[in-house]
């Protein structure tokens, strides 16, 4: 059975002092929410307090990118292991805002990813999931494109990758013209998409791989919308941006019900 997951993007906002106390209104919450998982993702610079805020706790934290190496003269990069050291147990890589404003490739991406799991492998055992975005633009859509568009991202991102890896990889179906537009992708072409992205990954891993793995969908999710997306068979959790920024639209998110 896949545990549903729940992710808070929090981009670029907030300050110290209100992501702390939004982290004490989670913890409140999420030690109650046992059969799901509950993760946010704060800018860099916020990820140590808040790292030892949630370190023993069942909230989660993860970091919204890293470079695809251990160390090196890499100015204002953040490698894997610097997320490990603040407790980070999953970091977003591929996001349509990174792919869009900062120009990264599907290969560049396939680095990440690559390096995010072999982090997690080799210090202490624990892991570094990888929160792999993908979606298709609003023209890609109209045009019929979303399908081939989304397979070739998975292709590029998780190429070289084992069965075995691949099975450690959350996937986001992200599609771009949902983000921050109010506008969310109706639960019946959501789910869509996640089954095509789960016959995606059975064709190339297995149907254990397929089946094991968690599809999250992102792109406006809201307190009113988020029971419908979850109810469908092949949406497992939901990355959420601007609703998870204040404690009152996140917690009815997490505390979603179907
Ligand atoms: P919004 O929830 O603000 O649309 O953002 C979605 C997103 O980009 C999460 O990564």
């Amino acid at each position: 059975m896949r545990q549903p997951l729940i992710a808070g993007n929090w981009k670029m906002y907030l300050d110290i002092g209100k992501a702390i106390k939004l982290t004490e209104s989670l913890l409140a919450v999420v030690e109650y929410l046992e059969d799901r998982e509950v993760v946010i993702c704060p800018p860099f610079t916020m990820l140590y307090p808040i790292g030892r805020m949630v370190r023993d706790k069942h909230l989660k934290l993860g970091g919204q990118n890293l470079y695809p190496a251990a160390e090196g003269a890499f100015t204002g990069e953040i490698s894997p292991d610097m997320l490990l050291d603040c407790w980070c147990r999953y970091v977003i890589l591929g996001h349509s805002e990174r792919r869009q404003y900062f120009h990264e490739t599907d290969e560049f991406i396939n680095q990440k990813v690559k390096s995010a799991l072999a982090a997690g492998q080799e210090r202490r055992q624990v892991n570094l999931t990888p929160i792999l975005c993908v979606g298709e633009r609003e023209a890609e859509r109209s045009a019929g494109n979303q399908e081939s568009v989304v397979a070739a991202q998975l292709s590029g991102n998780l190429a070289g990758l084992t069965a075995e890896e691949a099975g450690r990889v959350v996937i986001a179906y992200e599609p771009v013209w949902a983000i921050g537009t109010g506008r969310t992708a109706t639960p019946q072409d959501a789910q869509a998409m996640h089954g095509f992205v789960r016959q995606w990954l059975a064709r190339e891993y297995g149907a254990g791989v397929a089946e094991n793995t968690r599809i999250l969908y992102g792109g406006s999710v809201k307190p009113e919308n988020v029971d419908s997306l979850l109810l469908q068979p092949d949406i497992d959790g939901a990355l959420v941006g601007g609703a998870s920024l204040k404690a009152e639209s996140f917690i009815r998110i997490i505390k979603y019900e179907v």
